[in-house]
């Protein structure tokens, strides 16, 4: 397959083989919240953002596995260094509790170690001061150790802070900051103390039109966390907080505050929310937290597993706010889970952070580490940011009315239609005109292709895409 010429290409879908594939799957899976009909085939024909399932359907995937397959299939930077790779021993080395290395010396090393993707974190950390990173496997593992090594700073604290729509993992401790959808969380136990603030959903937003609650002084207040939409473009405005105050200050102000900073651990936000619906705050409420985070000296943990390495046309989506993160946790485009700080926020204590495959096995921190190269090599910051306003503009001229939103930074995009009904027309419609997307929030689709996708393939994926809303039109109930 040629990404340069290939064309979604689908004949029946799902076909019969990919039935017999989901079939086998669920004989002994624990039935999941949601999964593809889609059954990619590791040995069929892939190459950046098109790839070929069990019945021999070509799709172009815009999901990227969720951000985890950042640079699509069958990359020829990845898979290249990964040829030459000539492993002696088993995969599964034990990754950062060990020592591992090629060669006499790191600086020379032909292949990449856990050590040497932490050296590239802490260089594209460093204008936050960050030079310490602790590997683990999975995003939740990533947040479970920023919170760690928050409460290990602040052993008198007996608070964090969450925002409304939050989503930051599946184990219990990440569960206890998630703040979207009921179904993950529901009666199992918390950690204690957690408090949660409103998230802006609407970037436009400024301290006098706040309508999500954060603001106090402003707008109408309601504290329900809404999304208004309106607009293609990012259209931030303002900064700071005006002359009104938020809740999380109300909260920590020593005049009427009932939360005292010194007890705070952490405060831990996505700088986009992602499962929660691709949601971009303002400006404004991106100062007013941070401003609040440095004033009362609370830890601000930013969630970067879904928006971070590059997807948002920088190298962290924080990167395009007015706020300095104290920790950051990445995953997903890394394969292995990061928690990146400044080494005094980490304790130093021996045995007090550990993880047998911290950092995955010796192949996935390879992986991160030429993900990060292949990010600086080819200019792929720069190409998120062209492809994805690209993007936004043909979805924008093309979108029919029921199209709420069209929205985005870099090639982390989102559509939201005025109902979950119709998302979820739209997104069958694409998928069986050879378009993988994913549903977000309650009726939003996010779109993410890969980092070095080209004008052809945007074009292509977003005509799909308008196709697919056009022919979703007239099924899609109203809510
Ligand atoms: C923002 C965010 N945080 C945390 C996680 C959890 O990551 P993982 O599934 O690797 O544990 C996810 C996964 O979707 C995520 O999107």
């Amino acid at each position: 397959m040629d990404r340069h010429t290939a064309e979604p290409d689908v004949d029946a879908f799902p076909g019969p083989n990919a039935e017999r594939w989901v079939s086998f799957h669920g004989e002994h899976a624990a039935p999941s919240e949601y999964s593809h009909e889609f059954v990619w085939d590791l040995n069929g024909g892939a190459d950046g953002p098109f790839v070929t399932d069990v019945d021999g359907n070509v799709l172009l995937d815009f999901t990227c596995h969720i951000g985890a397959a950042p640079l699509g299939y069958d990359n020829g930077k990845v898979l290249g260094k990964l040829r030459e790779f000539d492993l002696a021993e088993p995969m599964k080395i034990a990754g950062q509790d060990m020592y591992f290395g090629s060669g006499p010396d790191p600086a020379e090393a032909d292949f990449p170690s856990s050590s040497h993707l932490m050296d590239r974190l802490t260089d594209v950390s460093s204008h936050y001061g960050m030079d310490t990173v602790f590997l683990s496997n999975s995003g939740a593992e990533a947040v479970e150790n920023a919170m760690k090594i928050t409460h290990n700073a602040a052993p008198a604290a007996k608070y964090g802070y969450a925002f409304e729509g939050s989503f930051h993992g599946r184990t219990l401790g990440t569960l206890s900051v998630t703040r979207s959808k009921d179904v993950y969380t529901r009666h199992y136990p918390e950690i204690a103390g957690i408090r949660t603030v409103p998230f802006c959903g609407d970037r436009g937003c400024s301290p006098a039109s706040c309508e999500c609650g954060f603001f106090t002084g402003g707008g109408s207040g309601t504290g329900g966390g809404s999304v208004a939409g309106g607009g293609s473009g990012n259209g931030e405005t303002g900064g700071g907080s005006g002359g009104g105050g938020s809740r999380l200050r109300d909260a920590l102000a020593p005049e009427g505050g009932h939360v005292d900073p010194a007890e705070i651990a952490f405060m831990i936000l996505e700088p986009v929310q992602g499962v929660g619906g691709y949601r971009f705050p303002s400006e404004a409420f991106m100062a007013e937290v941070g401003a609040v985070c440095e004033e009362y000296d609370v830890p601000l943990v930013v969630d970067e597993i879904q928006s971070g390495i590059g997807r948002t046309g920088e190298m962290w989506a924080s990167d395009h706010y007015p706020i300095e993160p104290d920790v950051i946790a990445s995953a997903k485009a890394l394969r292995v889970g990061a928690t990146i700080s400044r080494s005094e926020l980490f304790p130093s204590e021996k045995n007090r952070l550990g993880s047998t495959f911290g950092g995955g096995d010796v192949l996935a921190s390879m992986m991160g580490v030429f993900t990060l190269e292949a990010i600086e090599e080819h200019d792929l910051l720069a190409n998120a940011t062209r492809r994805g306003r690209q993007a936004k503009e043909l979805l924008g001229d093309g979108a029919p009315d029921h199209v709420v939103d069209v929205r985005g930074k870099g090639l982390m995009l989102a559509v939201e239609f005025d109902t979950p009904e119709r998302r979820d027309a739209v997104v069958r419609e694409a998928l069986e005109r050879g378009l993988l997307t994913l549903g977000c929030g309650k009726k939003t689709i996010r779109l993410l292709p890969p980092l070095d996708s080209t004008e052809r393939e945007i074009e292509l994926g977003t005509s799909i895409f308008l196709e697919a809303i056009e022919a979703a039109g007239p099924t899609a109930t109203t809510a």
